[in-house]
């Protein structure tokens, strides 16, 4: 998962793709490079390890002049992240460059046959086979497009590729093949573009082209061609996308985390802002079903990866105990392989802030074979996601520049909460009266993550300093915050590289209590609700066997304060709301231990936030 940006057109491509790459890094950023066509007919290339600075700072020294490039941020599958493993790759005459997002699952068969024709190879990836492979259909006379075109044909897996010939000037060919994440052509004044996401395009133009899997490109400055792997051409449309007006700037924070994690109060409100009716106890969502269909639903499906495969759980769980539908979360890339029994009467949700996460897109298409209905929640209108669901409920979380989501993973619960409220009226199981409260509720839910963010004080710097040293966390919740227990362990994995667990608080004595001991916070979630004694019984057993409790209860609960360590405070929420509410300090605790440790917040090693890779 990677991010590709090109450039072709009559301004000088190397400033355009260097702003392109760092609008993707995103995407990976453990090294980066670009290709420039000066007009002499030479191809330069420019990479360098790490960040994208580096690359910066390389192309500053040595800048590349030409009006046609292409350009890549990479995270690393095949080959450590270094230079030379580094994109765009070039064949062996140092004619045709390339770069890929994605994984070539034949490039061993495929390299052997080229090593055995006279190939020589420089880096150990995958990607740089596919250069040398285009060449070898051009050396038999094809035409450039035409032997990328063959070429597409014989790669295994899924891809989005662009590539560049020396000898063409004016031309960029780009093709999918599979969900390798997307790319699409973006039309502007003074050329073509092409990039992996649409946020990379909208400083240029907001007419794009996105391409389908299956289909190549044929770019020039003025006109673009696109056809089928198999030769046939297709009409693709122009669609126009909106520009986000969120500014990816830190507004004085000091990581764009910790602002993410500040605007949430605001953000929840993009997501209510329409949806809460003045009709009593209705929402205003658009879905893609009849209310015969919404009757005749027997079955709910929520499918995700990471941050938004817990927000699932909380999704599920809403569902069964509003609309009275069995509902169930599952693991996109599990579900999208186990055959999963389901039928026109189950409606299938694919959570995804990116909207571009390969497993979850498979898991999508499998549904959609098995006659599911779908539909998606998801931060990015226009992804590949909001393109193959049935209907899309946008989160208007704006862009979220922090690796480790954070606010998108409210406003997705939030967004569940709405589609629980409409499947719930459409089917009778929530009563006109219940559902005006719960609205009312859900119209104060930005106040009370005012509150949550705010009611600590330095708290958490605080508790930052204290348990620095601890090398293992757990969390426990219950319920509806057995989810966000996970969730916190995972936000603290994430962004401070210190193992965490997150289980439900009963499951604890099954096993994980071996791993109690002094050195083992244990983060408590135990608001004042139906589950609170409960929980009150399983700090009890920490404490027995001298772990250290950080409980994070309600406003207002007194006697919390001589049965554990150190308290966190979250205002006193209704019950479904609760998950919201307390996710904030679970997210404030993971920034400010990472922060302390001296931690890339926004960048964490290791990780990109749109995985479009298996
Ligand atoms: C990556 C990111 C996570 C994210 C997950 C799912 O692993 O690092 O932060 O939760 O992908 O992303 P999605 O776009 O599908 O919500």
């Amino acid at each position: 998962m990677c991010g590709i940006f090109g450039y072709l057109g009559y301004q000088e491509a190397q400033p355009l793709i260097i702003d392109g790459l760092t609008s993707l890094a995103y995407r990976g950023y453990d090294s980066a490079g670009i290709a420039v066509l000066s007009r002499g007919g030479a191809l330069g290339v420019r990479k360098a390890a790490g960040k994208i600075d580096n690359l910066i700072e390389a192309a500053t020294k040595s800048p590349l002049s030409g009006r046609l490039g292409i350009g890549h941020t990479r995270w690393a599958t095949h080959g450590e992240p270094s230079e030379v493993n580094a994109h765009p790759h070039l064949d062996g005459t140092g004619s045709i460059v390339v770069v890929h997002n994605g994984i070539l699952e034949n490039y061993g068969e495929l390299k052997a046959r080229l090593i055995a024709n006279g190939h020589v190879f420089s880096s150990v990836t995958d990607t740089e086979v596919i250069p040398h492979l285009i060449q070898e259909f051009v050396a038999e006379g094809l035409s450039f497009a035409e032997a990328v075109r063959i070429a597409a044909g014989q790669l295994r897996g899924a891809h989005a590729i662009a590539c560049l010939h020396a000898d063409h000037p004016e031309e960029m060919v780009t093709f999918r093949v599979g969900n390798a994440g997307g790319v699409a052509i973006g039309h502007g004044q003074g050329g073509m573009f092409i990039a992996s996401d649409m946020p990379a395009l909208t400083p240029h133009t907001t007419s794009v082209t996105p391409l389908e899997p299956g289909e190549l490109a044929i770019i020039t400055p003025e006109r673009y061609d696109v056809m089928t792997l198999d030769g046939k051409s297709v009409d693709a449309n122009r669609v126009t996308i909106a520009v986000n007006a969120t500014s990816a700037a830190k507004g004085g924070y000091k990581h764009f985390m910790l602002k993410e994690v500040m605007e949430q109060p605001e953000v929840a409100m993009s997501v209510l802002r329409g949806r809460l009716s003045f009709e009593p106890g209705e929402v205003a969502l658009d879905l893609p079903f009849t209310d015969q269909e919404i009757k005749d639903l027997n079955r709910v499906i929520f499918i995700g990866m990471g941050t938004s495969s817990h927000a699932c759980q909380i999704g599920a769980q809403v569902i069964e105990r509003l609309a009275r539908i069995a509902a169930s979360a599952e693991n996109s890339a599990e579900f999208r392989y186990r055959d999963p029994v389901v039928d026109k009467h189950t409606l299938v949700v694919a959570v995804a802030q990116s909207g571009e996460t390969a497993d979850t897109l498979e898991a999508m298409d499998r549904a959609h074979r098995s006659g599911a209905r779908t539909i998606t929640i998801t931060n990015t209108e226009g992804s590949q996601a909001y393109r193959r669901a049935e209907g899309a409920i946008l989160i208007h979380a704006g862009q979220e520049v922090g690796v480790a989501s954070s606010k998108t993973f409210v406003n997705s619960i939030i967004a569940m909460q709405l589609l629980a409220i409409r499947l719930a009226r459409t089917r009778g199981t929530l009563s006109t009266a219940a559902a005006t409260e719960y609205i009312e509720a859900l119209s104060h839910l930005p106040a009370l993550l005012g509150e949550a963010l705010n009611i600590n004080g330095n708290s958490f710097q605080r508790l930052a300093v204290k348990y620095a040293r601890s090398r293992r966390f757990l969390f426990i919740g219950r319920g509806l915050l057995e989810p966000i227990a996970r969730e916190g362990a995972l936000k603290l994995k994430e962004i401070s590289y210190i193992h965490a667990e997150g289980m439900s608080a009963a499951e604890l004595k099954h096993g994980p209590i071996a791993l109690v001991d002094r050195e083992t916070p244990v983060i408590a979630l135990a608001p004042l609700n139906d589950l609170y004694e409960k929980m009150l019984s399983n700090i009890a057993q920490v404490r027995a066997r001298d772990g250290q409790v950080i409980g994070i209860t309600s406003v207002g609960n007194h006697e919390f304060t001589g049965l554990v360590d150190d308290v966190l405070l979250i205002p006193e929420a209704p019950l479904l709301l609760e998950p919201m509410v307390a996710t904030i300090p679970v997210q404030l605790l993971a920034y400010h231990l990472a922060d302390l440790l001296g931690n890339d917040v926004d960048q964490p090693r290791n990780l990109a936030k749109s995985v479009v890779v298996e």
